[in-house]
């Protein structure tokens, strides 16, 4: 099968189309013949070599797949051949066909494209559990997301509005923070142009927000603080701006605040498919419905992935970048 695999650690230029064995599903598996696969920030870190596939993940980059099930390995019930899935995967997806444990699939929304099918595990999985199970977002509350014109930034503001929440979204330009607005948000913040901090008072009366998922850290770390509600809850998912930080920890104190974080991609398919279960009772009739769509940018095809990192890591996209492989 034709796949893309990482020459070397480096830049997009490393990303090269190659073939390899077809994979096995092992039991409870299916093989998916791929048509399209989302491209994500954590594929980049993996291309620098700053983000290593888990023990036993395949080394092919992509976290997340669209397609039809071409076969399947011993003891699958949930899916049979010629069903059109979408699926979390651990690594493999850029690449015609890429195995998978059938819990961590789920059926392709109805009347969702394959492209727009594959756009939605990596962001919906990491959002619903950071922003829902983790920060326990709940209707009413006032939620700020910054870089919410991410893959996953576009996917929270539309959750959190789907289900009740007043949403406040940070980017970087007054385009981003036009397409947050016609996502949802109630209040856009350019944060180049204005202090988030004071923006969130402003909009809250002082109060604050309830959660907030952030993806910067660095100095961001104290400022999210300062920006907390009393009892406010924070979610640490990146680090694009660095991993270390100064913080005046007596906002913590004082606030009685909860800062947590986690990552999707090393947790067990126990784990992915206890998320997945939720997603598909809760999620997928909102998809269905086109209540919440992802939001596409840009499609590349396969062999173009080196492209379409690049246009990753120029920033300038608004939600999701992905390769078609049909
Ligand atoms: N923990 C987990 O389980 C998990 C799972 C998936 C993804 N993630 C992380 O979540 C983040 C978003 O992922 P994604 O795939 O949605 O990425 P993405 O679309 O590339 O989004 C990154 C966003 O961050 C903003 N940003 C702020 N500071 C930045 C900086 N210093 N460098 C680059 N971008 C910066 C950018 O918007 P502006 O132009 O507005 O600044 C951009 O919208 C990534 O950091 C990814 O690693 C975590």
């Amino acid at each position: 099968m034709r796949a893309i695999e990482i020459r070397e650690p480096g830049g997009p230029e490393v990303l090269t189309l190659t073939t390899r064995d077809r994979p096995v599903p092992g039991a409870g598996e299916l093989l998916v013949k791929v048509a399209a696969a989302g491209v994500n920030r954590p594929d980049c870190l993996q291309r620098q070599g700053a983000y290593p596939p888990p023990k036993g993940a395949s080394d092919i980059p992509g976290l997340e797949i669209a397609g039809e099930v071409a076969d399947v390995g011993a003891g699958v019930t949930r899916f049979k051949q010629g069903d059109q899935v979408c699926a979390l995967v651990a690594g493999g997806g850029y690449a015609e066909f890429c195995t998978v444990n059938e819990t961590n699939a789920l059926p392709a929304p109805r009347g969702l494209t394959m492209v727009e099918a594959a756009a939605i595990p990596e962001t919906f999985f990491t959002v619903w559990h950071n922003v829902f199970q983790r920060g326990g977002l709940r209707a009413g509350e006032t939620f700020l997301v910054h870089g919410g014109t991410s893959g996953i930034g576009t996917t929270a503001i539309q959750l959190a509005k789907a289900f009740g929440a007043k949403v406040l979204a940070t980017a970087g330009s007054e385009t981003k923070c036009a397409a947050m607005r016609d996502l949802g948000a109630d209040l856009a913040i350019n944060y180049r142009e204005e202090d988030f901090v004071a923006a969130v008072k402003q909009a809250t009366d002082g109060k604050g927000a309830d959660l907030i998922l952030d993806m910067v850290g660095g100095e961001y770390i104290n400022r999210n603080y300062q920006a907390a509600a009393v009892e406010g809850r924070i979610v640490q998912i990146a680090f694009l701006k660095g991993r270390m930080a100064e913080a005046d920890f007596s906002l913590l104190m004082m606030k009685r605040l909860t800062h947590t974080g986690s990552t999707l991609r090393a947790r067990d398919i126990a784990f992915k498919a206890l998320i997945a279960e939720e997603l598909h009772r809760q999620v997928w009739p909102l998809l269905s419905d086109r209540k919440v769509l992802p939001v596409m940018d840009s499609i590349f095809p396969l062999d173009q992935a080196a492209a379409a990192h690049q246009r990753m890591e120029d920033g300038d996209h608004i939600g999701k970048i992905v390769l078609d492989v049909s």
